[in-house]
């Protein structure tokens, strides 16, 4: 992706990084100059995706860390604070989406989606916040999804339910934390090509329906998720605030 921005020395935190979308991030901020926290549960990815950031030339440290677990979320943080003595940008991306009917669908599972997605959006944003207060400045984005904003998704309805908690939440920490220096926004992805989606790819017949109601007729790239949260990350978008910018190729029309 060819688009320059200069993150020369702020530390991230990106959840979720160590696959997918949160992969792509923790890569293009790393590459922006960022250094990065690469957090997932799964430790082998989380070890890999830093491994290929310092092997280009960049700064990363893995750590393995639940988000919906508030004990972990705050060992985490110190670990990037003893590391590098700040914490700028915090990117919730981190996510889970059982699929069931609501009729079927399992407790258990609703309360992992909420937990994971919401609650976790909830916890790293309240203890990096603290840290952002008092360093007087910060960027937080949350990766929602067009599910939370505008159009739900079938089999999905506490990943929806999550999601447009995420959304409403970002608003609500925009305005609470402005005073603070810290802007928040969230990025609402359509559909991208991720280990998420691959069972749903698969499918000739969910495939077909995606494209009559994508304009551009493909679906997105895990680099093209990074590039919005790479440019809500930088200056260029210094009044930016509150927003949830779609990253669909035109799916729900804004
Ligand atoms: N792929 C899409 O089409 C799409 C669309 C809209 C929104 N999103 C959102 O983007 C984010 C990333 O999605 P993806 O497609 O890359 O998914 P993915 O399943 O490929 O990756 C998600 C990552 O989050 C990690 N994770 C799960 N639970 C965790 C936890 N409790 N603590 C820490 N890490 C955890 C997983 O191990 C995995 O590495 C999610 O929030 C998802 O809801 C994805």
């Amino acid at each position: 992706m060819n688009f320059k921005v200069d993150l020369s020395g702020q530390v991230a935190l990106i959840t979720g990084a160590g696959r997918g979308i949160g992969r792509a991030i923790a890569i293009a901020l790393a590459d922006a100059g960022a250094l990065v926290c690469v957090n997932d549960i799964n430790p082998d990815t989380a070890r890999a995706t830093a491994e290929e950031i310092l092997a280009s030339g960049g700064q990363a440290f893995d750590y393995v860390a639940d988000v919906s677990l508030k004990m972990q979320i705050g060992s985490m943080i110190e670990a990037a604070r003893d590391r590098w003595g700040r914490l700028d940008i915090l990117i919730n991306n981190a996510g889970v989406e059982p699929k069931a009917s609501v009729l079927a669908l399992d407790e258990w599972d609703w309360e992992r989606t909420i937990n994971v997605n919401l609650k976790g959006t909830f916890l790293c944003t309240q203890l990096a916040g603290r840290v952002m207060r008092d360093q007087g400045s910060g960027i937080i984005v949350n990766i929602a999804s067009i599910a939370g904003h505008k159009s739900p998704l079938p089999n999905a309805s506490a990943y929806c339910a999550s999601k447009a908690g995420v959304v409403g939440f970002t608003r609500e920490c925009a305005r609470e934390f402005a005073a603070f220096g810290i802007r928040v926004n969230a990025v609402c992805p359509g559909v991208i090509i991720t280990p998420m989606t691959q069972k749903s790819r698969d499918d000739p017949d969910i495939m077909r329906k995606w494209m009559e109601d994508i304009p551009q007729n493909r679906l997105g790239e895990t680099a093209e998720v990074a590039a919005a949260v790479l440019f809500l990350c930088s200056g260029a978008a210094s009044y930016v605030n509150g927003h949830a910018l779609i990253v669909d190729g035109g799916k729900v029309m804004g």
